[in-house]
């Protein structure tokens, strides 16, 4: 083992005892002379001289008392600190009170409980970090996976749902002309029969049957009816057609939904702007937007706004029967983003319990809570709905957002709004 200290503790134990032997002699000497000088006899100054010697050895054995004490002690707090490192409670430190070898083992348990704590420290903010990649991991997959069943549903029933809705159009307009030429009570038209029934409604079914005057056609009715079959027929086809091209802007939008390509490609401003105008024209909605398209959020919080409003807005067309829909997105002078989705429907009773299969809100509040940041919910029962979604300012330097948002990053402030938040409370949380 390698010697550092020059006045180890044995020098001292050395010391302590060649001190208390030459005290307690010295002091037994000391009596012995001191006895004869005053005059005592040889045995009397025999005794006095062992009486102080004794004295001597008394208080040498108080000194050495004190000193095993001492280093009694000092083993005890280091093997305490030893019992609390193991234990896990790495802050302890001991003082260093001399410069012996209990107060190198002193020093050295000290560094080691720094080096634990540091160590630990490190492992914790890696596990975090490793926790955070892993979900982002899991989050991407399924990004991946939504992106490739919107790839399926584009290349699939999208095409053929745009192809029906063009060939129905098309039969349309030839049996419309065909039904033009048609003299009165003539019969040039010959729709097959393998028409299944069922794929159409009852009514165009019997006036299939009808002008194919086939097995499920009543006699002589071909004739008569053929100009009032052709009527039937072509708003039968009309039909088909409206119901074809309404699936396939369903399926356009839920492929939007599924993969906002805006959202990836231009960020958040743009991106909303384009989905409010396509919920817009099929729902047959004035809305009055202010959408700043240069917010161009992208990432995690571009998408957590945007799947925000999109239920908001899935909410207002299912249950606000609203008159007036506001939708806004704005930035502030500090950098805060702010989502409204305002509407003066019949509203509802936030402290209502809301059945269990209900998640939206509860989701809605969850992706903001994900990313940083909040939203607040005010209804009331024929006072419309407001949600307001709330993403605070980033500090400056957090790559991706910052870069996607001007303005924002430059100033970073604490999240405002608590007592707002507060009063947000009652919405009751997902129960299911
Ligand atoms: N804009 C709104 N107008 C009226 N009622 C709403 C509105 N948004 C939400 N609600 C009410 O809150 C309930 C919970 O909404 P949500 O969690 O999105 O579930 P879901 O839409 O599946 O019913 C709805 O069932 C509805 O009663
Ligand atoms: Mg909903």
């Amino acid at each position: 083992m390698e010697e550092r200290r020059t006045l180890g503790l044995q020098w001292r134990l050395v010391a302590v005892t060649a001190a208390a032997g030459a005290l307690s002699s010295g002091l037994a000497v000391l009596g012995v002379w001191a006895a004869r000088e005053f005059g005592f006899g040889g045995i009397e100054a025999l005794a006095i001289g062992a009486a102080a010697g004794l004295a001597g050895g008394l208080v040498a054995s108080v000194w050495s008392f004190r000193l095993a004490r001492a280093i009694k002690h000092r083993l005890w707090n280091a093997g305490d600190l030893a019992g609390r490192i193991r234990r896990g409670d790495l802050s302890a430190r001991l003082p260093v009170s001399d410069a012996d070898e209990i107060g190198e083992l002193e020093t050295q348990l000290n560094e080691m409980a720094a080096y634990l704590e540091q160590a630990v420290g490190q492992l914790s903010r890696l596990a975090e970090q490793n926790r955070r990649l892993a979900e982002e991991a899991g989050r991407g997959a399924a990004l991946e996976e939504r992106a490739r069943i919107a790839r399926d549903l584009h290349d699939t029933v999208n095409q053929q749902l745009f192809v029906l809705s063009l060939r129905t159009a098309a039969v349309r307009k030839r049996v419309a002309a065909v039904a033009g030429s048609l003299p009165p009570g003539g019969d040039p038209v010959s729709v097959p029969s393998r028409t299944a029934p069922g794929s159409v409604s009852p009514a165009a079914g019997s006036a299939v049957g009808g002008i194919a005057g086939g097995p499920g056609g009543a006699p002589g009715s071909a004739g008569a009816g053929s100009t009032e079959f052709a009527t039937q027929l072509l708003g039968e086809l009309a039909t088909l057609e409206e119901m074809a091209r309404a699936a396939h802007s369903q399926i356009r939008e839920l492929i939007l939904q599924l993969r906002p390509t805006t959202l990836e490609q231009h960020g958040l401003g743009p991106a909303l702007a384009e989905y409010v105008k396509t919920v817009a024209e099929r729902e047959g909605w004035e809305v009055e937007s202010e959408i700043d398209q240069t917010i161009r959020l992208r990432g995690s919080q571009g998408e957590a706004l945007f799947r925000v409003a999109q239920e908001a807005l899935n909410n207002v067309s299912k249950h606000a029967r609203a008159k007036r829909i506001r939708v806004s997105l704005t930035q502030g002078e500090d950098g805060e983003v702010r989502l409204l989705v305002a509407d003066d429907g019949v509203g509802f009773d936030r402290r209502a319990g809301i059945r269990p299969t209900a998640v939206g809100l509860a989701g809605m509040r969850e992706r903001m809570a994900a990313v940083g940041g909040r939203l607040q919910v005010r209804s009331a029962p024929g006072e419309g709905t407001e949600v307001l979604a709330i993403l605070p300012p980033e500090p400056a330097g957090d790559g991706d957002s910052a870069a996607n948002r001007p303005g924002a990053g430059d100033t970073a402030k604490p999240v405002p709004g608590a007592a707002a938040e507060a009063a947000d409370k009652p919405v009751p949380e997902r129960s299911g």
